[in-house]
């Protein structure tokens, strides 16, 4: 009988490092069985933050991190496999974006998936964002489908943030039907500010940012950017929210403290959310959502939810997904496990009214071990 068991590998925007999620879908279930994280060194971080534009001799240095990368992932293959009792049916890598530009027709997420099977000796299954590019859709956000199988619920309208380097929504409708789009940055704004002030590669519990006033002349300068605007389907990444738009933006609202900057950064993520949640719930359906259910590293942001909550109002509930079972930092690298598993039974892993491609694509290409 073939295997059930799936890891999923995923290394997001913040470029943190890997999460690994070992998984067996075994009778239809979904059921998590190890975790594990392996940080980037910090020469691997450089070179792939180097790589989000352009620089020199790219195309020999982006192979060279990517050769870096499939060893990070390997590493993190190694720290599950033991876990896993028999054999596992396939590694399912995200790899590491460096560019994201489906307005030009291409996302790059650089990996070395050959590399990855020599060094594993199980099938891999990677590059999962380019045939919903090839289809005319973002490539991205490519887990709310995985929402909707972990988290959705007959009768009730949940959304689900997803809180990396850039943020996302995924809206479960009572029908079953989901709608979803990345919101804009998530932590990778709070994350260059800090480490910029304090040499600190996160704001741990939003505990700097708490110190600050949020500023409502940066506040409104940094919602002025016109994709918070832009109606769905729509993606963005390191491409538009980087240092210089910030840098540009508090050019016009000079001489704030850094702690101030934090606060309002932890408010712009936290209201462009608020916001993006309200569009697609009350808006769209008339119908309030019931409950936010938060995972990614933002829900590890205390401030952050809090910001959140208040956002909305006090109107919805904003919990995180370990309130549905599953621990916020395991649900990206789960969602990647279960969309290799829909490979290997050939069917769908996007969502056309999400992507906005042009129908349901079988994502992801393999590498046979
Ligand atoms: N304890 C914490 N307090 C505040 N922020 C955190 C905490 N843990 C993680 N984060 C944030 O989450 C980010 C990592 O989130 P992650 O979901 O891995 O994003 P990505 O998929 O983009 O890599 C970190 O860069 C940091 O900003
Ligand atoms: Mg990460």
């Amino acid at each position: 009988m073939d295997s059930t068991l799936y890891i999923g590998l995923m290394s997001g925007t913040s470029m943190d490092g890997v999460d690994g999620v070992l998984a067996d879908f075994a009778n239809g279930q979904i059921r998590t069985i190890a975790s594990a994280f392996v940080p980037f060194a910090p020469d691997l971080r450089q070179d792939l933050m180097l790589l989000q534009a352009a620089s020199p001799n790219e195309i020999e240095r982006e192979a060279l991190a990517a050769n870096a990368l499939a060893r990070v992932y390997a590493q993190c293959v190694d720290e599950l496999r033991p876990h896993a009792g028999g054999p596992i049916a396939a590694v399912c890598a995200h790899g590491q974006t460096i560019r994201h530009r489906p307005e030009l027709g291409f996302t790059r997420q650089t990996n070395n998936p050959a590399l990855l099977a020599e060094l594993t000796g199980i099938d891999v299954i990677a590059d999962f964002r380019t045939r919903d590019v090839a289809a005319g859709g973002q490539g991205a956000p490519l887990v709310p489908a995985f929402h909707q199988a972990q988290f959705g619920k007959p009768g009730a309208t949940r959304v689900v943030v997803n809180i990396g380097g850039i943020g996302n929504i995924s809206v479960l409708r009572p029908d079953g039907r989901v709608t979803g789009f990345d919101t804009g940055p998530g932590n990778v704004l709070m994350d260059l500010w800090i480490a910029r002030h304090l040499g600190k590669a996160y704001d741990e519990d939003g505990a700097w940012g708490a110190t600050g006033t949020a500023d409502a002349q940066l506040l409104n300068i940094l919602l002025d950017e016109p994709y918070f605007q832009q109606p769905p389907p729509k993606s963005t990444g390191r491409d538009l929210f980087h240092a210089d738009w910030l840098d540009a933006r508090l050019a016009r609202r000079p001489g704030l403290a850094p702690a101030d900057v934090q606060a309002t950064l932890t408010r712009l993520t936290a209201v462009t959310i608020a916001r993006a949640i309200e569009q697609e719930t009350i808006e769209q359906d008339r119908k309030e959502a019931q409950a936010v259910y938060v995972c990614g590293g933002g829900a590890y942001n205390g401030l952050l939810l809090k910001e959140m909550a208040q956002a909305l109002g006090g109107k919805i509930p904003v919990g995180s997904t370990q309130d549905l079972g599953v621990a916020p930092h395991r649900v990206e690298a789960l969602a990647f496990a279960w969309l290799g598993h829909q490979f290997h039974k050939r069917q769908a892993g996007n969502l056309p009214a999400v992507t906005g491609a042009q129908g349901p694509r079988i994502l992801g290409a393999l590498y046979p071990a």
